[in-house]
C-alpha cells in the first residue's frame, strides 16, 4: 500500500542530504523513482516505513549473512552496550577476534581492524607500495575497492592521483600480462575481488586467479585479495581457500562486522608489521577496533563456525535462480544469471556476462521496469542492475518460492 509518505519523506531528505542520502547507490538513481524508506528489519524481511513487508535480498549490502537483527547479535550488542562501545584502548576481544579471523583464512597471519572496507584497502595500497618500493597498482574494470582518491574518476580527483593505477579486463590475463609487461619495474600490486560482485556478479574463469597469482610471483607484484564481499560468503574462510591461491593481502567488511561498521585487512607477519606502530606505514583510527563492531563481528562469525548455513543457503539461492532462468524461458524473456553460493545477480542481455564490457551490454531500461515490478510484489533487490545479491541464513523455501511467483507475474506483465 504506497501511501504517499515516502515521497514526502524523500522531499524533507534531500533538503537536508545531498541526495536524500549518505551512500549514492540507495537513493535509486539508477532504477528510478523514490527510494523505499525502511524502518526496520528481522530475519529475510524488511520492513518500510509505510509499513510495507519485503523480502531482502540486498541484506545492508551483504553485511547481514544471517539476516537482520540475529538474536545472538543483538544480545552480544547489548551486553556490551552496557560495559562500554569504545574503549579507545587496547583489549583483549581485538586479539580474540584477529585469532579467529586469522584462524579461519591461512594467508592472514596478522590482522589491522578498520572502520570500514574503503579504509581496508587504502591500507593494503599502502602497504602493497611500501613492501614493493614500487608504485603502480592493477585494479580491474568496473571493480568496485571504496573510494579512495586513486580508484575513483570523478570530480575532485585531480589526474596525478590516478596516474600509478591502471586498469585490466577482468578474466582476461593476457591484457594483465602485458600491462604487468610495461609497467615492470614499478609493479607494487594487483588487487582484485576473487569473484566480481560490483559489476554485477562475475565470476572468474578457471585459469584467471592461478594465472594473476603466478605473474605476480614471477614479477614480484604483492597480489590483494579484496574479500569484502566474498569473505565469509561461502565458507568459514576467504574465497581464497576454495580456490587454494594465496593473497599476500587480503580486505574483509562487511560480514565480520555483524551489521556494525567494519573493515580488515591481514597477510603475511612480514607485511603487516610495518603497519604504525611495529613499523612506519601509517593508520590508525579512533573507532578501529571498537567494542560494538568487535562484539557484532564476533557474534557473527562464531554463528557461522557454529551454524555453517552456507549449504543451505546454496541451495536456495540455486533453486531461486535456476527457477528464475526457467521462468525466463517460458516468457520469452532474455536473461544471464551469474551465481555462485548465496551470490547472485540477474542480467537483461541474452550474452555471458564475463566482464564489465559485457556487463555493461544488459537492458538498464528493461531492468528499471522488472525491479520496479518486484518491489510492488514485496521483493527488495539491490537498487542497481550492476551490483550483487545476497540469500541469507535467515531466508527459507517459502521465500523463494514468494520471490519466484512474484516474478512469474512481472515477466507476465512485462
Ligand atoms: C569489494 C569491495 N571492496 C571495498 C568496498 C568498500 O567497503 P565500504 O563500503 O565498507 O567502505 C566494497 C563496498 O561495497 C566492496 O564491495
Amino acid at each position: 500500500m504506497a501511501t504517499g509518505l515516502n515521497e514526502k519523506i524523500f522531499k524533507e531528505a534531500v533538503c537536508y542530504l545531498p541526495g536524500g542520502v549518505n551512500s549514492p547507490v540507495r537513493s535509486f538513481k539508477s532504477v528510478g523513482g523514490t527510494p523505499v524508506f525502511m524502518k526496520s528489519g528481522r530475519g529475510s524481511k524488511i520492513y518500510s516505513l509505510d509499513n510495507r513487508e519485503f523480502i531482502d535480498y540486498c541484506l545492508g549490502w551483504g553485511a547481514l549473512i544471517l539476516g537482520h537483527s540475529h538474536p545472538a547479535i543483538t544480545k552480544e550488542l547489548k551486553n556490551q552496550a552496557e560495559k562500554g562501545t569504545s574503549l579507545g584502548t587496547a583489549t583483549k576481544q581485538e586479539t580474540e577476534f584477529a585469532k579467529l579471523i586469522a584462524g579461519a583464512v591461512p594467508s592472514i597471519e596478522q590482522v589491522r581492524l578498520t572502520n570500514s572496507g574503503t579504509e581496508a584497502v587504502m591500507v593494503a595500497v599502502r602497504l602493497a607500495r611500501a613492501f614493493s618500493g614500487k608504485r603502480k597498482i592493477i585494479r580491474f574494470a568496473g571493480s568496485y575497492h571504496g573510494h579512495a582518491d586513486y580508484f575513483l574518476d570523478c570530480p575532485g580527483v585531480p589526474g596525478e592521483f590516478k596516474k600509478h593505477t591502471l586498469t585490466c579486463h577482468y578474466n582476461n590475463i593476457e591484457n594483465t600480462a602485458e600491462m604487468i609487461e610495461k609497467n615492470k619495474g614499478d609493479m607494487a600490486g594487483i588487487i582484485v575481488e576473487p569473484v566480481a560482485g560490483n559489476t554485477g556478479v562475475i565470476l572468474p574463469e578457471k585459469r584467471f586467479l592461478p594465472e594473476l597469482k603466478n605473474l605476480c610471483l614471477k614479477y614480484g607484484i604483492i597480489l590483494i585479495f579484496d574479500e569484502v564481499i566474498t569473505g565469509f560468503r561461502f565458507r568459514f574462510g576467504g574465497f581464497q581457500d576454495i580456490t587454494g591461491i594465496k593473497p599476500d593481502i587480503t580486505c574483509l567488511g562487511k560480514i565480520i562486522g555483524g551489521g556494525l561498521p567494519v573493515g580488515a585487512c591481514g597477510g603475511k607477519k612480514e607485511i603487516m608489521r610495518m603497519l604504525s606502530p611495529s613499523g612506519d606505514v601509517f593508520h590508525a583510527g579512533t573507532f578501529a577496533g571498537n567494542s560494538m563492531s568487535v562484539s557484532a563481528g564476533m557474534a557473527a562469525l562464531k554463528t557461522l563456525e557454529k551454524t555453517l548455513p552456507y549449504k543451505k543457503m546454496t541451495e536456495l539461492t540455486k533453486e531461486l535462480c535456476e527457477g528464475i532462468k526457467s521462468l525466463a524461458k517460458e516468457s520469452g524473456i532474455k536473461l544471464k544469471i551469474n551465481y555462485i553460493g548465496p551470490l547472485f545477480s540477474i542480467f537483461l542481455t541474452g550474452e555471458d556476462v564475463k566482464d564489465w564490457t559485457s556487463a555493461k551490454k544488459q537492458d538498464t531500461e528493461d531492468f528499471k521496469r522488472f525491479y520496479h515490478g518486484l518491489l510492488k510484489e514485496g521483493i527488495y533487490f539491490s537498487p542497481s542492475c550492476f551490483e550483487a545479491n545476497f540469500v541469507s541464513s535467515a531466508h527459507t523455501k517459502n521465500d523463494i518460492n514468494k520471490t519466484l511467483q512474484a516474478i512469474k507475474k512481472v515477466f507476465k506483465n512485462s
